[in-house]
């Protein structure tokens, strides 16, 4: 995702400076080279030297370091990266940013730099909260300064609220956000994947046989031609893709909730199996076995997220993409299910055992629009995504 991009990071001094540690291996894992460079506050959180061993390359501390000036002076190595990011960013660098200043070396680098420049902010939330940042922050986004969180949660202080660091995770998705580009670029799409788990008692649940490849695919496919993805995915069996937002759920409600929370956006596409039903009252004790006889469990209907969103009269995404699972009579099932469902389009598949579709490699789908249904040959999950993608990117276009 990050193959020779070079990164400088600048490591400021917070408590959320481990992060950055774990942030050089990630970006590492992506294929970035970074050139680490740490404040003098920094160096009271994390050392030089775990910095510059994970990083493989000498760590930069010193504005006057004579031996760094004459291998790459500072306003070469502010140049050198094809970005500079800053994490964690203080209420202390972020003010010195907002005013020009320049006395240490992370200020001088990020006052000559002519790259683009990602903070990761973390402090206090009264730090955070304080008019003196909040008007820093204006000055540095109308410089074109872009931002990774803060997160809102608990802090090393103890109190609560926006400032902690966004998780190392999400700086890769908006370090790889940075770079991305094709027809889909300033557009956001959520793609629903998976199963979704109902459970009965603490320990079990009712299931189905969604590995979530197929909404994998459709995600990885739609932010390689440039979107802003939310990937929202039950317990599936195949990894999600890098470079994604990932909000992982459990249950259908927990996924209806997910989508309302990701909302508004270009296009949603509905790939995850959600259960039709759930136990009416799931135990919160392990089921016991009892003399008495066998459980029976009762059913209440989930709530259908496809055809809640397709009806939403305000917000409603301008493209809404369902997936329809038939065993039989695709076609006519499928096209009932859109109009059903008042979908724009769904990408029916015949999940017949004797497919071998669902779980597998392979799909046979048919697009269904209001303009007619159209077979596509049976291709690749990952192929067939990306013909979807473009198919939604053509659509966002016009
Ligand atoms: N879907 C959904 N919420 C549900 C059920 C389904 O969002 N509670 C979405 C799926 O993600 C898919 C589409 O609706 O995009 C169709 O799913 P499918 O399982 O084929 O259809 P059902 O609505 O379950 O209808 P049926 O069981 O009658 O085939």
């Amino acid at each position: 995702m990050l193959a020779g991009k070079h990164i400088l990071l600048i490591i400021g001094g917070g408590i959320a400076a481990y992060k950055a540690l774990e942030l050089i291996r990630r970006l590492q894992d992506q294929g970035a080279s970074v050139a680490p460079v740490l404040t003098r506050a920094g160096e009271e959180f994390v050392t030089p030297l775990s910095v510059s061993a994970l990083a493989g390359a000498p760590v930069h501390r010193d504005l006057f370091d004579l031996t760094s000036e004459a291998e790459m002076g500072h306003i070469q190595l502010s140049r050198s990266a094809d970005l500079v990011v800053v994490a964690p960013a203080t209420a202390d660098l972020m003010a010195k940013m907002a005013q020009g200043l320049a006395n240490d070396l992370a200020s001088t680098l990020l006052l000559a730099t002519d790259t683009p420049v990602l903070l990761a902010p973390a402090m206090n939330v009264r730090m955070w909260e304080h008019p003196a940042t909040q008007r820093n922050i204006q000055v540095l986004k109308g410089d074109g300064i872009r931002f990774a969180g803060p997160n809102e949660g608990g802090m090393a202080c103890g109190e609560f609220g926006p400032g902690r660091m966004a998780e190392p995770d999400e700086i890769v998705a908006a370090i790889a956000a940075q770079f991305r580009s094709g027809p889909l670029i300033g557009k956001r799409i959520v793609v629903t994947s998976g199963p979704t788990h109902e459970p009965i008692d603490p320990v079990r649940y009712i299931a189905n046989r969604s590995s979530g490849a197929q909404g994998t695919a459709v995600a990885r496919a739609l932010s390689a031609l440039g979107a802003e993805v939310v990937f929202i995915t039950g317990p599936a069996t195949v990894w999600p893709p890098d470079g994604v937002e990932v909000v992982p759920v459990e249950s259908a409600r927990d996924m209806q909730a997910a989508v309302e929370a990701a909302l508004p956006a270009d296009a949603a596409v509905f790939a995850a199996a959600v259960a039709d039903w759930r136990v009416a009252s799931a135990s919160d004790r392990k089921l016991k076995k009892s003399k008495d006889g066998l459980p029976t469990l009762e059913f209440a209907e989930n709530p259908d997220i496809l055809k809640t969103v397709s009806h939403m009269e305000s917000g409603r995404p301008g493209l809404v993409v369902g997936f329809a699972a038939e065993t039989n009579d695709v076609l006519e099932n499928a096209t009932a299910k859109r109009l059903r469902k008042g979908c724009d389009w769904i990408v029916a598949n015949d999940v017949s055992p004797a497919t071998g579709i669902m779980g597998g490699s392979e799909n046979a789908v048919t697009l269904i629009s209001e303009d007619g249904a159209e077979d596509w040959p049976r291709m690749g999950k990952d192929e067939v995504a990306r013909r979807l993608a473009e198919r939604i990117a053509t659509a966002l276009a016009d």
